[in-house]
């Protein structure tokens, strides 16, 4: 099973950039930029990565983007997760970043995305990953804030392909953004949003309704409304469940818990993916791998789930059959 997982061509579509900054890669940019972290050592700061919920863990994410100061910082951060991506097997990837956890620190925006955009054009030529980014809008701050980075993002209009929603959920709904979404779309952009990791089940509904999301993230909490899930099946809409991240977070009290095997038996386009795999422990493998161990997955669950990687993708129709031909083909050479 190992292998099988190891090898399989996969997408990620839920993977925020900042959460792939591995300590050992935090502490040499930091140096590198004569900035003291709070932590004295590596270790010291692995310490920290113990969570009680979405909050406790974005207070230390946000403290160590706080390194990433030039481009080549953001160039060497998203090269780094590409390294792992390639080893694993991911094939094509959709990242988010957060441009106000930088532009409030004075981090010009061409700054940010300049540095994630070259490392992505290189992993293309150099590793033959495909890629594209999401712009996440930092949820707890407010619209208006959200309104100005959409305008910032857009002389960039050819390179992001999308807009997200992230950081703390509860208490920051979906209907907060509603007019820059909304913008967002006449803009050309596609949408989707965090909703349902800590957050409840009308957070996803209306992120649906009102947002107009092409993939809901996260979305774990659907198994606690029926018709919610019959909607998600019934339209194909995507769920980016995280399977460490619930764990780490408290999203769920062990892996047992986590709904995938439902969403598959529901006809539910599920998909595994690792969020911020320097903080929980796992990069993609590692999060099926776990979840595997957990739910029993089969080969033929893990095969759906790297199908449904490429069928919820923003890549175009042809390469989304070609890729899911390469799943089927795999499956059956190696069930
Ligand atoms: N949820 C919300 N915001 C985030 C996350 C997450 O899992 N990771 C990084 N920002
Ligand atoms: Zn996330």
């Amino acid at each position: 099973m190992k292998n099988f997982i190891n090898n399989i061509p996969k997408a990620e579509l839920h993977l925020h950039i900042e959460g792939s900054f591995e300590p050992e890669l935090m502490f040499k940019i930091a140096q590198r930029n004569g900035i003291k972290l709070k932590y004295n050592s590596v270790e010291d700061l692995k310490k920290e990565y113990s969570f009680n919920n979405l909050q406790e863990f974005l207070d230390i994410y946000y403290e160590g983007a706080g390194v990433l100061i030039n481009e080549q910082d953001f160039y060497d951060l998203t090269w780094a997760y590409l390294e792992k991506a390639h080893e694993q097997n991911i094939v094509h990837t959709e990242i988010f970043f957060d441009p106000q956890t930088h532009t409030e620190r004075g981090i010009e925006f061409s700054t940010v995305i300049n540095g994630i955009h070259k490392a992505l054009e290189a992993g293309k030529t150099k590793l033959g990953i495909s890629s594209k980014i999401i712009m996440c809008f930092l949820r707890h701050l407010d619209e208006s804030e959200a309104i100005k980075t959409l305008e910032q993002a857009l002389p960039y209009k050819d390179i992001i392909v999308a807009v997200g929603l992230d950081s703390s959920e509860v208490g920051h709904p979906p209907n907060k953004f509603e007019r820059v979404f909304e913008k967002a779309i006449r803009k050309g952009f596609l949408t989707v949003a965090h909703a349902g990791e800590e957050g409840p089940t009308e957070y996803i509904w209306n992120s649906m309704k009102l947002l107009k999301v092409a993939r809901i993230d996260h979305g774990i909490r659907a198994i606690e409304d029926d018709e919610l899930m019959k909607q998600l099946a019934t339209t194909q809409m995507p769920l980016t469940v995280c399977p460490l991240s619930n764990l780490k977070l408290k999203a769920v009290k062990k892996m047992e818990d986590l709904p995938l095997k439902v969403f598959l038996e529901k006809d539910i386009l599920a998909t595994v993916n690792s969020d911020d795999p320097a903080f929980f422990g796992g990069y993609i493998n590692e999060n099926f791998q776990a979840a595997a161990d957990a739910l029993a997955l089969t080969k033929e669950d893990i095969a759906k789930l790297a199908e449904n990687s490429f069928r919820a993708s923003f890549l175009d129709s042809e390469t989304k059959r070609a890729r899911v031909n390469e799943v089927k083909e795999y499956y059956e050479k190696n069930k």
